[in-house]
């Protein structure tokens, strides 16, 4: 994995080729605000997160109070920036926005805590990246309301207190197991962001369709949903695509086939999986017979870098239940082989590598690579 939850270095994630990844490229960007849903209600799937939050909202509004604070941790793409929005729309709150990485100086943080009115809502995106000092004010700040001002240097340097108006503090992270405990603790609430399932995603396409104007069938959504892997930005990125084809090589409506003949040429496949992907597969079954083979190996005969394929290919294909990390090297699962239209050799089981969670249509399996307990929890 990237140390943070940030593309992996160069272009990587965010070429032309990316179609299927879960980074946001400068189209998306653009596209994206207008596609996002703006109150909870319009918010689809992550049925848990929103009825925790709905109540966490209600009661702090009855008490005419501000929330506690709310961390917001999952993959890329799942809707941690969309909520934030929601968060603060639903509290009538106006909302200011930075992120970990743009608070270098804890002076930053500590003039932005000091602008802040009565009940704002502040988001740090990517807070794991937060620098330390910054950190440290941040503790004082949501649990007293209140600053510390450092001024002058060394012995002579004395702390002045200053007041903050009560916030709510909404971060957001892509590796909250990168996260110090004592900045952790201080949230009241954390919600943890689960890939979508195949009629959340469907959901979420028709919603995009129609904000679009785009005019989608039922099969249609249901053919790019399934590879959409679990991911609502790479839905909505998928249908853009599939639109630009429908208009230009069909009467620009979206139905299973033009669906179906529009990813193809995109290189997509049935389970989402792109070149890349599917060449790491064929590499590893063709030519060393399902493995286990080291990952160096797998990277030279496709003929790209190792980074490339640990951290851009193997996390979707470990959670699709197409391969395993062994300590030997990398084991092709039966579902490989069969995704590939080969017989799996005797003795493979379903799931060699200790099952999957949870599965959808399609038969990716929705094993969340993302688990918070097992990530890195050191930050240095
Ligand atoms: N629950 C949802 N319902 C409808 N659309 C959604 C939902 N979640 C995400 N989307 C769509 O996916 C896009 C990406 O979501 P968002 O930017 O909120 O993800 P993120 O978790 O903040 O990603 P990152 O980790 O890259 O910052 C949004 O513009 C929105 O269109
Ligand atoms: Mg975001």
């Amino acid at each position: 994995m990237t140390e943070e939850g940030a593309p992996p270095e160069g272009d990587l994630g965010v070429d032309g080729d990316a179609l299927v990844s879960p980074y946001a490229d400068i189209d998306d960007r653009e596209v994206e605000s207008s596609l996002r849903p703006r109150r909870l209600a319009d918010f689809v799937g992550q049925v848990r997160v929103r009825e925790q939050l709905e109540l966490v909202l209600e009661s702090a509004r009855r008490r005419g109070r501000p929330p506690d604070h709310v961390l917001l941790s999952g993959p890329p793409g799942l809707g941690k920036t969309s909520l934030a929005l929601i968060i603060a729309a639903e509290l009538g709150a106006a909302i200011r926005v930075t992120s970990g990485p743009a608070i270098e100086r804890a002076g930053d943080l500590a003039a932005m805590l000091s602008s802040l009115a009565d009940r704002d809502v502040l988001f740090i995106d990517e807070i794991h990246r937060i620098a330390r000092p910054a950190e440290e004010l941040l503790y004082v700040a949501m649990e007293d309301f209140r600053v510390d001002v450092v001024v002058g240097k060394g012995h002579g340097a004395t702390a002045i207190p200053l007041e903050v108006a009560p916030f709510t503090l909404v971060g957001a992270t892509t590796r909250s197991g990168l996260l110090t405990g004592p900045l952790r603790d201080r949230f009241g609430f954390v919600a943890h962001m689960d890939f979508y399932s195949q009629p959340e995603l469907e959901q979420v396409l028709r919603r995009s369709a129609e904000l679009l104007g785009v005019r989608m069938q039922a099969d249609g959504g249901r053919e790019i949903a399934g590879r959409s892997r679990g991911t609502p930005r790479i839905a909505n990125r998928l249908l853009r695509r599939v639109r630009d084809f429908a208009e230009v090589r069909a009467d620009g409506v979206v139905t299973r086939d033009v669906a179906r003949a529009a990813l193809a040429v995109y290189d997509v496949d049935q389970l989402g999986l792109d070149r890349l992907d599917r060449s790491v597969l064929d590499a590893l079954i063709r030519r060393f017979g399902g493995g286990p083979v080291g990952v160096s190996t797998i990277a030279v005969a496709v003929g790209e870098e190792v980074q490339t394929v640990e951290e851009v290919a193997e996390p979707f294909l470990v959670r699709a239940g197409l391969l395993a990390r062994t300590p030997r090297g990398r084991v092709a699962t039966s579902a490989a082989w069969e995704h590939l239209g080969l017989p799996a050799p005797a003795g493979l089981g379903a799931a060699p590598y200790g099952g999957v969670s949870r599965s959808v249509p399609g038969r990716l399996a929705e094993q969340s690579l993302f688990d918070p307990e097992q990530s890195d929890s050191r930050k240095q």
